[in-house]
């Protein structure tokens, strides 16, 4: 195994100093919000100017810990008091918000209805509520638009974008696309049509028959007059859904990618990497998260592991001579044999990740392993220590990428 190398902080400080709008991505649970927070977090403190972090549904503990209470596309400040009491004295100012979907897509409706009656109509509307929240791939959307509005409104210096738990972290990339291709969709046309001509077209006639007598004629129309109002959006959503689109791939947003290296979660980082280079994304920052300590590939622990073992017995007679204590001595060695056994199959995981790093990080900016760290990091003095290891700081020990 080659020598580990550090990335460099400078290469980080230069990627975050040009970029205005920074998505992290990944699969579920790997540590998306913790990231996004914890670089937000490192931005603010080193670099100064304000930071914003968009989180989705983040953790309890971590939403204590950046002041959110409740939903609300409201943004809150951490104050600087915060930061100071972790012991850093910040350049810059920190924000957080939550994404509120029901907000956000209420926020929708009213910009491209064509009139506030319609938008009436349609917030009104009995399905909407339960469409417009419950549409799992409406989430990847609204999280992508929310940025793109809090970036019109150019009040922050650093927007961090959290996303969604999504079961295809691919969604993401292809949510403003899939809202146009919504509105050009048979789907869309096929559930106004009927409605619309006031005549029901035979060879669909049994099926509204069908329909009719299961659902209710009631439920049949709500859905109808839902999507007819929906309809009347379409140019709005088109125009800004593509307008999205540039906003991610513009020159001032990259990506961060966030995987831990187990088998999946890394296989699915891997076809993320490969999805955003076809796509032409800038992937400019990935964090290999949780990871195993790098002590354990070192050769010279391995060596130590297999002394352990072959020397389990003598060491036990040792220890048992020097009354460690009352254990008879073949225990003491069935215990030290299990110890360096355990620490061989940890060092194997520790090789397989490694080798998946390696694997993972080439061919763009910037790469960083982040050790699991016990407990959650769920304070902002945690965040501001991850933040550290993510920067590449000396002192935080970052576990470094093995070229
Ligand atoms: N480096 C770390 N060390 C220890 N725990 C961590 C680390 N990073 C994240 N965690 C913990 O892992 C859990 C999942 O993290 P997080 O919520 O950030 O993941 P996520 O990718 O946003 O999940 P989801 O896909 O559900 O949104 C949390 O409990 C968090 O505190
Ligand atoms: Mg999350």
């Amino acid at each position: 195994m080659s020598a580990p190398t550090a990335h460099d902080p400078a290469a980080l400080e230069q990627l975050v100093a040009a970029k205005e709008v920074i998505v992290a991505c990944g699969s579920g649970g790997v540590g998306k919000t913790t990231t996004a927070a914890a670089l937000a977090a490192a931005v603010a403190a080193r670099l100064g100017g304000r930071v914003l972090v968009l989180t989705v549904d983040p953790a309890k503990r971590l939403a204590d810990a950046l002041g959110l209470k409740g939903i609300g596309n409201e943004a809150t400040r951490i104050p600087t008091s915060s930061f100071e009491a972790a012991g850093v004295k910040p350049k810059g100012e920190l924000y957080a918000a939550m994404l509120d979907m029901s907000e956000s897509w209420d926020a929708l409706v009213r910009r491209h209805a064509p009139d506030a009656r319609t938008a009436g109509q349609i917030l009104a509307n009995p399905l909407y509520r339960n469409i417009s929240r419950r549409f799992s791939q409406g989430q990847d959307y609204i999280a992508m638009e929310r940025l793109y509005e809090l970036h019109e409104e150019g009040s922050y210096d650093l927007l961090v974008v959290d996303t969604p738990p999504s079961r295809n972290a691919l969604d993401l990339l292809d949510a403003p696309a899939r809202m146009q291709d919504f509105f050009s969709s048979r789907l869309l046309h096929w559930l106004t049509v009927p409605y619309r001509s006031r005549l029901v077209n035979l060879a669909s006639k049994p099926f509204y028959q069908v329909a009719d007598r299961v659902l209710g004629s009631q439920l049949l129309q709500d859905v109808a007059d839902f999507f007819i109002l929906f309809q009347t959006m379409r140019e709005g959503f088109v125009a800004r859904a593509s307008a999205v689109d540039r906003l991610l791939h513009d020159l001032r947003t990259t990506f961060l990618l966030v995987t831990t290296l187990e088998a999946v979660p890394g296989r699915e980082a891997l076809e993320m990497k490969a999805a955003l280079s076809e796509r032409r994304l800038h992937l400019g920052l990935l964090v290999c998260n949780r990871v195993l300590p790098s002590t354990l590939t070192d050769p010279s622990s391995h060596e130590a592991a297999e002394a352990l073992s072959a020397g389990a017995g003598e060491l036990a007679e040792l220890l048992s001579r020097q009354g460690a204590g009352e254990l008879p001595a073949d225990v003491t060695a069935r215990v030290i044999e299990e110890v360096a056994g355990s620490f061989s199959n940890f060092r194997q995981v520790a090789t397989r990740e490694s080798e998946l790093a390696r694997e993972l990080s080439s061919a763009h900016g910037v790469t960083v392993s982040v050790p699991y760290q016990p407990g959650h990091v769920a304070d902002l003095s945690g965040l501001l220590q991850m933040g550290g290891t993510i920067w590449g700081e000396p002192g935080r020990s970052p576990r470094r990428r093995r070229s």
